[in-house]
């Protein structure tokens, strides 16, 4: 079936929202690409799919911005079939460690990625619920978002962001759960060369990642049984 998507965070052409953009516009479906400010890529592919991709303006800090850009794709569709929600803040001090860090600048970051994607699905929820299909949300977390499996000392607010997002995960799981029409997971993406640079030793670029992920989702839409936490290989990864 052709499909109805909606992907956040898709203004950087060597990024994943990009790239998965690409992937379902060329596998037929009809896409919504999200952005904070123009890209002139995006305006190209909008050129060359037409009324298959419809490029929306969103920032997900501001809840009036996720509700008005909802009651615009109404407008334009009655239903939504898949929402992946990838864009993703991080601040400058990503890299410090506790002592050097400005703690300050964490709560932005989790704003933005954790609760940005909740403001995202409660504006969509009830295009999701129009879908003929079950309708599948996918949170694009990260394996540093596992709170058993850390490792790191740096990369605070991050963790703190994608760990919530998963928190987020598993509350709107149960939340939904009850009816099966809408299913919700978050998956660890891989590694990406999400910077479209050569010497980024990341093995999959951000192309290859976005078709591996495509395949991956449509094989989970039904499953409202198995662990919520992924990777791009299927496999469950310890929240
Ligand atoms: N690269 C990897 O190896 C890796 C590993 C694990 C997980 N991931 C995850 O994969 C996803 C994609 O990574 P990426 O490097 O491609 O992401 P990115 O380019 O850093 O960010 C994606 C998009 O998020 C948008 N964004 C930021 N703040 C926003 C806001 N307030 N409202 C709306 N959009 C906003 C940005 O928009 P602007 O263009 O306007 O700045 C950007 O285009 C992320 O969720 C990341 O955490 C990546």
């Amino acid at each position: 079936m052709f499909q109805n998507v909606l992907i956040t965070g898709t203004g950087k052409t060597a990024g994943l929202g990009f790239n998965l953009v690409l992937r379902y516009l060329e596998a037929g479906d009809t896409v919504t690409a999200t952005i904070r400010k123009p890209c002139p890529e995006l305006e190209v592919l909008k050129e060359q799919y037409s009324s298959k991709l419809v490029i929306l303006t969103m920032d997900i800090s501001n809840t009036d911005s996720v509700n008005a850009a909802a009651e615009e794709l109404r407008s334009k569709m009655d239903h939504l079939d898949l929402l992946i929600n990838n864009a993703v803040n991080v601040s400058p001090d990503c890299d410090k460690n506790f002592f050097d860090a400005d703690l300050d600048l964490i709560a932005r970051t989790v704003d933005i990625t954790a609760v940005g994607a909740m403001r995202v699905i409660k504006a969509f929820y009830p295009m999701l619920l129009n879908s003929p299909e079950t309708a599948l949300i996918m949170n694009i977390s990260s394996e540093a978002g596992s709170i058993s499996k850390c490792y790191r000392t740096n990369m605070i607010d991050y963790g703190m962001a994608k760990a919530a997002m998963n928190m987020a995960t598993m509350n709107l799981y149960n939340t939904f759960k009850e009816n099966r029409k809408v299913n919700i997971f978050c998956v660890h993406p891989g590694w990406i060369r999400t910077d479209g640079r050569p010497d980024n030793p990341a093995p999959l670029s951000s192309y290859e990642a976005a078709g591996i992920l495509r395949s991956l989702f449509e094989k989970k839409r039904d499953d409202f049984e198995g662990h919520r936490f992924i990777t791009n290989l299927d496999e469950d990864y310890p929240f």
